[in-house]
């Protein structure tokens, strides 16, 4: 159902979880889609807010499903985790304390400059259900007023200049096979709202983490005509924030996490255009093109 008529669309950002796969499960035609998008030369990312695994076992996970993933000079798969690397470096962050599973912890570290004998320099936050308790979390929350023992004696005010980063914020998640689940958001808000500051959000839908994607696109030299367009399950994780400031066109799928009604609840940004599923509207997007031919 088209909400408004659709503009052109030169490329698409493609939530994973709950619009491409639900757990490893594609949803309906959804690998044929994605073929079939590949196969017209179609311009596409695809954007996960995944903290909860490392990039490198989602895109196992992704091609596990029957789905094919681009790696190499201009990867496909964009996660919050890359931008979270990219952020230790560029802040030259030498030792956060992670609230994050281990494979995503991991690849935090890989970006190189962890030292475990400075003081906690940052807060980092994702989905990490074994560690949301109230242990972690107070030692988080120690870290980020500088209370903390690895603090202690060292000349700067660390409580100015510790960050709060979230991977994302979304409340809650679809599980596969359990419905709904709480997500990062509600412990990242504990934190905030403890220590009275807001944590910096790298994932979507972040302004930021959008831009970098598109970027990655445009490197391509594309054509720079048409609208870019995003799909997702989520109002608010995927089709919200950024993706409303960077006029995106968003298309909201009622797979995954989806509910009735969720297109039209109070305070939310009402999509441009709702889809039964992934599929749909790539045929759709692929028909509508190819009979303006
Ligand atoms: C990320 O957001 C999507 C909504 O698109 C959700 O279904 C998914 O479970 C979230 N992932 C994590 C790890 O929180
Ligand atoms: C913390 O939560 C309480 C209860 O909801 C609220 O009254 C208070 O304003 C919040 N403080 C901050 C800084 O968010």
């Amino acid at each position: 159902m088209a909400v408004r008529s659709r503009p052109i669309i030169r490329a698409l950002l493609i939530d994973i979880s709950g619009t491409l796969m639900i757990g490893s499960t594609p949803t309906q035609r959804a690998v044929r889609a994605l073929a079939e998008l590949r196969r017209s030369g179609f311009p596409f990312r695809f954007c996960s807010n995944t903290s909860k695994e490392s990039t490198s076992v989602l895109q196992k996970r992704m091609v596990d499903a029957g789905f094919e993933v681009q790696t190499g000079e201009s990867p496909e798969l964009w996660t919050s985790l890359k931008a979270v690397q990219s952020l230790i470096r560029t802040r030259g962050l030498r030792r956060p304390y992670f609230l994050l599973s281990e494979p995503a912890k991991d690849e935090c570290i890989s970006a190189g400059l962890y030292d475990a004998d400075v003081p906690y320099d940052a807060v980092i936050v994702g989905l990490a259900p074994a560690l949301f308790d109230y242990d972690h979390l107070n030692s988080a929350f120690r870290i980020l007023v500088g209370e903390d023992d690895s603090q202690k004696g060292w000349n700067e005010d660390p409580k100015a200049s510790i960050p709060l980063i979230a991977l994302h914020k979304a409340r809650y998640i679809e599980s596969s096979g359990h419905g709904l689940a709480l997500g990062p958001g509600p412990f990242v808000a504990a934190l905030e709202n403890a220590t009275e500051r807001e944590a910096e959000v790298l994932g979507k839908p972040s302004k930021g983490f959008f831009e970098t994607v598109i970027e990655s696109l445009d490197c391509e030299g594309h054509d720079p005509e048409g609208c870019i367009a995003v799909i997702g399950d989520d109002i608010q994780t995927d089709l919200g924030g950024g993706a409303i400031e960077l006029c995106l066109w968003r298309i909201l799928v009622k797979t995954g996490k989806y509910r009735a009604g969720d297109e039209s609840r109070d305070g939310v940004h009402a999509p441009d255009e709702v889809c039964d599923s992934f599929a749909e509207f790539v045929e759709s997007l692929l028909s509508a093109r190819f009979s303006k031919q």
